[in-house]
This record gives structure tokens, sequence and C-alpha cells, in this order.
């Protein structure tokens, strides 16, 4: 057997092994393999990673725009280089299918590459007085983007390059310095792609990586006052976790969904059919923006259900290093939970229309039907392959139902009314509403939004250079 690698972390330009001698070990959700280890931090490392973070983004703020550009196209180009060796790593160590692990490397370097090219045209702005009452042209202000200092990152599971990308490099291109704590599962193919941005020319001390314990480290780090702006990407517990502890810090948040998909009564069935099943069972539903419950008409339930059963049998069920479609659960716990709805829906009268089982963290694809509201899996995330049919009598009855959810990500409507559509897309309490269309993150240009407990603040490559700056205001009084 390989002797498994003890991969070091980023403080101050230098991979070091913590003072604390203590590693944590990242297995293969799929297989019985240690992928690696990674550094348990201590409380001391997390501060020497603030401190050397807070002296280069002094130096980085005055570092031309075009020249931060240049840095973010180099580590683009080094991920592309590596994008075999990272996308292998990502399916070892979070059990994504080997080409959708390749895919994110890419997708990561397109996002990079976007963000140094909006990042050149990002700026402020000028204002004159004279547009409000009593005011004067003599009045000028200069509203400058500035960034907000050190921005503290943190990127979950189940994309840990690109959801971890996505925020790192608005961060640097608008002149902040990052602390990035990858979630623990997923922190060797975060390593990976801060090597990268270590080849590209990163300046010492820019971005550190923060590895460890939660229960040691968390909160420390969360809460610690040289923090200026957080970015989080994770479950929805932690995010509120987080909102409560951060007071008066910049915080950006994208969490759970419970994202709905409403079949009206012209839909186009097939379309509908094709994606509601890749929108809820693609990398074994692992997805916030998976679809994680189907409002149908009682009388077009049973076509609706025939459509989609027949597809749900076709998905290939097994291994990441295969590509199938349903592959393990990151781990035992998130396999119990999504058994635990199951078994829940199961007793409380749902019909099993397909799977139901389980072998080992390998749930199978599994398709309920008559969910009522009473079951547990009409309102909680899987974060799994389980997917609840909910028949009801009417299109309010959809909408109803969908906005009862404490989640607001994103939802799904399919119609030939693009009247109803729009009205439809409007009545509902979601950041997105997708149009005939699965629900999913990107573009990665478009805005990306969850309200409620889904979210604060927008995402997205625009808007993420807007949330990692402020304005800074300069008037000028002409004489
Ligand atoms: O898990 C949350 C991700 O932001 C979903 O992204 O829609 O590209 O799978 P995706």
């Amino acid at each position: 057997m390989k002797t498994a690698i003890t991969y070091t972390s980023l403080i101050n330009g230098r991979w070091i092994e913590s003072e604390s001698n203590e590693t944590i070990e990242i297995s293969s959700p799929y297989k019985e393999e240690l992928v690696g280890r990674v550094q348990a931090m201590t409380k001391n490392e997390v501060d020497e990673a603030i401190r050397s973070a807070k002296v280069a983004q002094r130096n980085w703020a005055r570092v031309p725009a075009h020249k931060r550009a240049s840095l973010l196209h180099e580590w683009a180009s080094e991920l592309e280089r590596r994008a075999e060796q990272i996308g292998r790593v990502i399916m070892l160590e979070v059990g994504k299918g080997l080409a959708d692990g390749v895919k994110e490397v890419i997708r990561t370097a397109e996002i990079i590459r976007y963000t140094a090219e909006e990042g050149l045209r990002f700026a402020g702005g000028m204002m004159q007085g004279d547009s409000f009452p009593g005011g004067s042209a003599n009045k000028l202000a200069v509203i400058k983007k500035v960034p907000l200092g050190v921005v503290l990152a943190i990127s979950p599971f189940n994309y840990p390059v690109n959801l971890a990308a996505a925020k790192l490099a608005p961060a640097l291109m608008t002149g902040n310095a990052v602390v990035f704590k990858p979630a623990t599962q997923g922190s060797i193919s975060g390593t990976l792609m801060i090597e990268a941005l270590v080849e590209a020319g990163l300046p010492k001390g820019l971005v550190n990586l923060v590895t460890g314990r939660g229960s040691v480290i968390g909160d420390y780090l969360t809460t610690h006052p040289g923090i200026d702006m957080i970015t989080f990407t994770g479950g929805t517990s932690t995010g509120q976790h987080l909102s409560r502890r951060s007071a008066m810090v910049p915080l950006v948040l994208e969490l759970g969904g419970k994202d709905p998909a409403l079949v009206l009564e012209d839909a186009d069935m097939e379309l509908a059919a094709d994606q509601i099943v890749s929108g809820a069972f693609s990398y074994s539903g692992q997805r916030c923006t998976a679809i994680k419950r189907v409002f149908v008409l009682e009388n077009q339930a049973d076509e609706l259900i025939a459509l989609v059963k027949a597809r749900v049998e076709k998905l290939s069920v097994g291994s990441p290093e295969e590509n199938s479609v349903i592959v393990p659960l990151i781990d035992k716990k998130s396999a119990d939970f999504v058994e635990g709805l199951i078994t829940d829906a199961r007793d409380k009268g749902a019909k099993v229309i397909h799977g139901g089982t389980r072998e080992g963290n390998l749930i199978a694809p599994t398709l309920l039907d008559d969910v009522t509201t009473e079951m547990r899996v009409a309102w909680e995330e899987p974060f799994g392959p389980v997917l609840p049919i909910i028949r009801v009598k009417s299109v309010d009855e959809m909408v109803d139902l969908a906005n009862e959810s404490e989640y607001g990500l994103q939802a799904s409507v399919f119609t030939r009314d693009i009247d109803a559509a729009f009205r439809i897309a409007d009545a509902l309490e979601t950041g997105s509403v997708q149009i005939n269309g699965r629900t999913e993150r990107g573009p990665d240009h478009f805005p990306f939004i969850g309200v409620k407990s889904s979210g604060l603040g927008v995402q997205g490559v625009g808007r993420s250079l807007e949330s990692m700056t402020r304005d800074k205001l300069t008037v000028l009084n002409l004489q």
C-alpha cells in the first residue's frame, strides 16, 4: 500500500508542520483508504496567519490592478496544467466522479480568469452635489472601491476547489489578503489549489492556509478581531452560528436549500423529468442547489412519476472512479441522516417507487411518492439521493408549500406559459427561479443568492467583487 502524504500548511509564505505535532487523517469516503493527513493547527498559528495576512495586504493593495489580474491568470494556467492531478484528488477525497472532479478544476480556472477580467473593469464612480435639492455642482464626490482587508474564506467539502477559488479570486483581485480554511474533508484538494497559487507567484503572506479541528480553532478564527470579512459556504446551522458570532464583520453566506420543482399542467413532461432527475441526483444530491422536492398536480402525478422513474432506474450507481452518478455519501453520519429521512417517510405512508436501500454509505437513488407535509423529507435537506414527490391540488398550493420552507435558494418552474412562469417566479421566496431548467449555480458570472436560511449576501463573480470592497468617498469642494 502507498504511504499517505502528510500535507503542510502555508503561513507567511512557508509550508509548515503545526507546532501541535498533530495531524488529521483524511480517509476516502468510498474506499477504505487514507488519502492523506493535514495539519491540526493551533490558535497561536491562527494568530500568525492573520498577522502575516495583515502585513501582506498593505503592500498588495498598492499593487496595480493589472498586476493582480496577472497573478490570477497565472494561477488559472497552473490549475489547468494540474487539472487531472487535482481532479483525481477531489475524487479520492470527496468521492466526486473523476470527470466531474477534473471539470471542477477547469471551471475554477474559468472563474479565476473571468474574475481577473471583470476586476479590471470594476471601479467606483463620481457624483455631483447638485442632483440633491440644495446641493451644489461645486461638490464632487469621488467614490473609490477599496479592499476590506483580511478576508476569511471557508469552503465546503462538495466543491473543495471551485467554491474556495470563487472566494479567493475576487478577494485577491480587489486587493484583500486571505486566510483560507477549507472544510476538513476537502482540505487536501484545497491545499493543492494553494500550491498552484504559490507556483503562480503568490506574494508571501497574502494567502494563508489554515487547517485544523473546528472544535479547537473554529470559533477562534471566525471571531478573531483581525478578520475584516467572512465568506462561508456550508451547512445552515454553522452559517447561523457564524452570523450570531460575527458581530459587525461583513458576512456572505451560502448555505443549504430545499429547492422545489413546480411542474405545471402545460409543462413539457419529458423535459421536466430530464431536468428533475439530473438536478436531484448528480453527485448523489450533495449539492446545495439540488432539486429536493417536486410538486405536481394530482391528475398528472402518475405520468410524471413514470417518466422520472424510468430515468432514475438508468442512473449509474457505484464508484466515482467509474464516473457513477450515484456514489457513496461523504460520511456515515450523512448516510445515517438520509436513511432516517427515508425510514420516517416510509413509516408515515410514503410509497418507495425506486431505491430505498443502503450499502455502507451508498444510498440507492430513492424516489418517494405520496409524500405529505407530515414527513420530515418534505422539509429537511437530505444532501443525498432522495427525491420526494408531493401531489397537490393547485398551483397556488405549490407556491404556498414552496414558501413555507425555511430555505430560499432556488426553484424550478416547468411550464410553456411564460406569463405564468414569471408570475410564479415573483411569488416564490427564493434567490433565483429557473424556468424550464434544473436548479443550479451559474454560469458563474450570474448572481447567486440564497434568502431566508439559504444565505446572506450575493455571490457570482461581479457581486463577489462588490462584497469584498467598500466605497471610500473623497469629496472635493470646488471654490
Ligand atoms: O453546493 C452548492 C453549490 O454552490 C452548487 O453548485 O449548482 O454548480 O452544483 P452547482
